[in-house]
């Protein structure tokens, strides 16, 4: 063993001394640990952010070191801050076995769907279920009398809770028309889960099934929740991916019970690249903003922008929350720009594992490689994309600048926030050589 942590030490040294980009250093580090700690010893991933943005070679040294001998070393040599990860970490339940819950949060056109895959695609050991809590909304939208905000926000967190512990029954209770024999072929969106469509989940098709009851990858009949359920339970780690969580507070429960080991992901974009892409897609609803634009004057106290208001300022809200790190959030939550996503997808994709503590799998190592046509560097490490982070800056030639200013004048507190720049004119908004991203490091 000794030999190991020797090489691994020779290799992070050389590494430093060839390459100080902190990034690469930070995930060298991380590739390395996994493979000499046991899976099963509770680690939460060390933050090597403070250390490694200010080059401070020694400190870093000190913390690889220290996880390398497994705190063989007195705290003379430690931040107050690391002594408390590691009490924490030994103070830590494990009730839930090692099993982790990710709830991928979002707001509608940031690419949530996008990054669902990075986990759907973890395959062997994930089960992905894709926005599940549509059922809930959807009954609501039927019901004569509907449930209120808090309120609502509860059935969210306990329709949650039940899946992650695989339980259906508070779902399936939402499930329109209601399952038979908990059996339905209305799951929403089920063919977007590759557990839901793995072959003992698989029930055979009944003869005038409609096309999509079938999953994409074999032909199968209405889904058997029980089968789900048990499918779910022989999963190691489990994902669920919603755009309709409004509000983090009603999740401590979630986030406290102790059969459960939750890690919340916020994932936000560009307002004004979310209003851009609304536009386009829901094409026939943003009419009057069309409108606006060609005129030139926007209404500030219409319906339709105080909504844009709300939502941005729900959307910050929920990310104050999360960065203030109250204590039963403590190291569970990371907040995401989709913007750098699409810049850097794979090293993204390994902060947002190691955040999680679930390996990296090489299907989804590759399924990111495939669907972002990244290119591997040369050091082979770290990878960036310049496919898709075109594609995520499109919107700026798209919407008029009109708008682009409605959205910076109420959106402005969750773009500072966030790290969006502002820009004062057209010219600036559609020259793409000038970015409108600040480098910014949340957690
Ligand atoms: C790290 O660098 C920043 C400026 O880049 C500085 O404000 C901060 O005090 C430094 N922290 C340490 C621990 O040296
Ligand atoms: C660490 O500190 C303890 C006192 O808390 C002391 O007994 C022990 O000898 C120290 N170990 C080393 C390796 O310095
Ligand atoms: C930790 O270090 C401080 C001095 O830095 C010392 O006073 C204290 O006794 C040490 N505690 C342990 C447990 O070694
Ligand atoms: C964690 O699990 C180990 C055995 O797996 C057990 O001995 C220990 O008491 C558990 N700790 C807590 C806090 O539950
Ligand atoms: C669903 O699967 C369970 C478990 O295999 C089985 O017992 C049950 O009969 C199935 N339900 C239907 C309606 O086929
Ligand atoms: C996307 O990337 C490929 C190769 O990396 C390149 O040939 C192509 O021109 C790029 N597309 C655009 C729109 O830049």
């Amino acid at each position: 063993m000794k030999t190991k942590y020797a090489i691994a030490f020779i290799f992070i040294v050389a590494l430093v001394v060839i390459e100080k980009e902190s990034n690469i250093l930070s995930m060298v580090s991380d590739k390395l640990i996994p493979r000499q700690i046991p899976l099963q010893t509770p680690q939460p991933p060390l933050d090597y952010s403070n250390t490694t943005q200010n080059g401070s070679l020694a400190t870093l040294l000190k913390m690889l070191l220290y996880k390398l001998t497994d705190a063989k070393l007195n705290n003379s040599s430690l931040s107050e801050e690391q002594e408390e990860q590691k009490l924490d970490a030994l103070g830590t339940s494990n009730f839930s076995g090692g099993h982790k819950h990710i709830l991928l949060m979002a707001a509608t056109r940031t690419g949530s769907s996008f990054v669902g895959e990075f986990f759907n695609q973890q395959r062997d050991n994930m089960f992905y279920m894709f926005e599940p809590l549509w059922h809930v909304e959807r009954t609501q939208s039927l019901a004569d009398e509907a449930i209120p905000g808090t309120e609502l926000a509860e059935v969210h967190r306990d329709v949650l809770q039940g899946l992650f512990l695989c339980d259906f029954s508070p779902l399936e209770k939402f499930i329109f028309p209601p399952p038979q024999d908990h059996v339905t072929p209305d799951l929403f969106r089920r063919e977007s889960s590759s557990s839901l469509c793995e072959e003992s989940v698989c029930s055979p098709v009944i003869k005038d099934v409609l096309e999509r009851y079938h999953c994409k990858t074999r032909r199968c009949g209405p889904l058997n929740l029980t089968l789900a359920s048990e499918s779910c339970l022989s999963k190691q780690h489990h994902t669920i991916k919603t755009v309709r969580v409004r509000q983090l507070e009603t999740l401590q429960p979630l986030v406290e019970d102790p059969r459960l080991d939750v890690r919340v992901i916020q994932l936000v974009r560009d307002p004004r690249a979310i209003l851009a892409s609304r536009m386009v897609a829901f094409s026939s609803e943003y009419q009057t903003w069309k409108a606006w634009a060609q005129d030139g004057l926007v209404p500030d106290d219409d319906e339709r922008v105080k909504r844009l208001k709300g939502n941005c300022d729900q959307i910050r809200t929920l990310a104050e929350v999360g960065l203030s790190k109250p204590p039963w959030l403590k190291r569970r939550y990371m907040l995401v720009r989709y913007e750098d996503i699409a810049r850097y997808p794979m090293q993204k994709a390994e902060e947002m594992y190691r955040f999680t503590g679930i390996p990296f799998s090489p299907q989804a190592r590759e399924w990111i490689l495939s669907n972002t046509q990244t290119t591997q560097e040369v050091s082979g490490i770290y990878s960036t994309q310049k496919n898709s982070s075109e594609q995520a800056e499109k919107w700026r030639s798209s919407i008029p600048f009109t708008l682009v200013q409605v959205v910076q004048r109420v959106c402005g507190p969750t773009l500072k926030l966030f790290g969006y720049r502002f820009v004062d004119d057209e010219k600036t908004l559609i020259d793409k050589s000038i970015s409108l991203l600040e480098d910014k490091l949340f957690n």
